[in-house]
């Protein structure tokens, strides 16, 4: 099938380059022809594991980028896969979506039945917006001469082509009865599971195994689009119970990682998200729990429970600073170091990161903060370069005479760091590591004050 991704960002480069390793002419189309020339020459222009081999991979067969729109004319499916931003109010800023759509309207061809796809996550209603406009720019009308359905995007940073090639389920959200047979087709290969060995290429196979295959399920819009912030939003709600649970434990003097073991056991709770934090962050949860919780209240309907979360979720960095208030007792005056500054391992996306009201906190109270990240750093700097802050370059030259080292992000790397030069060079050697993620053990005989959280 002949595809168009309208947006070169995260979702937009990853669901193009799957699509063209599913065998369908995919067209990337972005303003930016800095991105665009990435991808054209080979590369991913954001940093995802795996997304430069696949864009590599399939360049020049089934994959192009392009600033201009001409290709929707020839195409079966459009995706919209554009930034979807907060506005002050939480509420989804639909700036960019709504110009995609006039953009759509204004190449569409009149002769052939085009499917639009809404991938960004949009507010509930936004299919029906998208059609609206689309209606205006081109003339034509919505459900006879083109469809417009939510299809959300279920991909984690760092896992995307995981989640994308082997998806728990794929959500289609549309009555229109030739959109559904459209998108069946078009997403034969990834229910059937039809790109193994392809893809076994590209990422490594333990991702792939075991995998169950997708389950394909078909709704109406607004469900479609409500799926995706009550998901998210129940796995942010998941991890403020656990954190909680986890300043709890530590009060109580039990051990939130064999709570958090024994909950998920439970297979109606399941293990996953259930690892203690210094709180959920980056450019999703905050962003879709914050979207979910104005909407409920639009409509009388207040989601208490996602309101509690994010409250608990703030409550939470401030628990961490807690933490190390208590154990250097005055703040003002000592050096910090922070590793890690992205809001998860595995990207190196700084944007919403918890880092950013924990580190706004220290310096409040008078800290000297010194900073590292593997990928992160570039980023940070761009968003927040009016901090008074020390970036480093090696992850150990943050505790240069520091009174206290706090791991904020479990990058792989920080566990194999040089232990004994850190120790050395420490004024106290302090550690809070708020993802319970460092060798304990080793590091206590080494002499350290190590801090995990939820646990004695
Ligand atoms: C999320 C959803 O998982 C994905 O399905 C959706 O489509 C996009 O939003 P992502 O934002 O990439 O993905 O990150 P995710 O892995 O979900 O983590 C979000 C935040 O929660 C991170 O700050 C992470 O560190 C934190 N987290 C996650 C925990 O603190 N504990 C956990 O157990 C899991």
């Amino acid at each position: 099938m002949k595809v168009v991704c309208v947006g070169s960002g995260y979702v937009g480069s990853v669901t193009a380059a799957a699509l063209a390793m599913a065998g369908h002419a995919t067209t990337v189309i972005d303003v930016d022809q800095h991105k665009v020339d990435c991808i054209n020459a080979g590369r991913s222009p954001v940093f995802e594991p795996g997304l430069d081999s696949l864009i590599q991979h399939q360049v020049g067969t089934s994959l192009k980028a392009s600033v201009s729109a001409h290709d929707v004319h020839e195409a079966d499916v459009v995706f919209i896969c554009v930034g979807t931003p907060s506005l002050a109010d939480g509420t989804a800023d639909l700036r960019f979506v709504k110009a995609a759509a006039r953009s759509i309207g204004e190449h569409l061809n009149t002769e052939r039945f085009t499917v639009i796809v809404n991938k960004s996550t949009v507010p509930v209603g936004t299919t029906e917006l998208v059609a609206m406009i689309i209606e205006e720019a081109s003339g034509l009308k919505a459900e006879e001469q083109f469809a417009v359905l939510s299809n959300p995007e279920f991909l984690r940073e760092g896992f995307a082509l995981e989640d994308v090639f082997f998806p728990d389920r794929i959500v289609i959200g549309t009555l229109n009865l030739k959109a559904r047979t459209t998108m069946r087709e078009l997403y034969k290969p990834f229910v059937e599971q039809l790109y193994d060995e392809d893809v076994a290429r590209i990422l490594p196979l333990e991702a792939c195994k075991n995998r169950q295959k997708a389950v394909y399920f078909e709704t109406d819009a607004k469900s479609a689009e409500l799926i995706k912030y009550a998901s998210n939003a129940f796995l942010a709600v998941k991890i403020s119970y656990i954190n909680e649970v986890a300043r709890l434990s530590e009060a109580l003097g039990s051990n939130v990682a064999d709570i958090a073991r024994g909950m998920g056991l439970d297979s109606r709770i399941g293990e996953k998200f259930l690892q203690v934090s210094s709180g959920w962050s980056g450019s999703c949860f905050p962003k879709d729990t914050g979207e979910l919780l104005a909407t409920s209240q639009k409509y009388g309907k207040e989601l208490a429970i996602v309101k509690a979360a994010i409250e608990s979720n703030q409550q939470m960095y401030q628990f961490c600073v807690g933490k190390i208030q208590h154990k250097l007792k005055s703040l003002n005056g000592k050096t910090i170091g922070i590793l890690g500054l992205t809001f998860k391992p595995d990207t190196d996306d700084a944007r919403q990161t918890q880092a950013i009201p924990i580190i706004h906190k220290l310096l409040q109270f008078g800290a000297k903060i010194r900073v590292h990240d593997p990928k992160g750093m570039t980023m940070f700097r761009t968003l927040h370069g009016e901090l008074p802050i020390t970036f480093c370059d090696q992850a150990e030259e943050t505790v240069d005479r520091a009174n206290a080292l706090v791991l904020l992000t479990h990058w792989k790397d920080y566990r194999q760091l040089d232990w004994k030069r850190i120790y050395d060079a420490m004024k106290t050697p302090y550690i809070l590591d708020t993802r319970n993620f460092l060798p304990a053990i080793e590091l206590r005989e080494m002499g350290f004050d190590y801090e995990g959280i939820g646990s004695l």
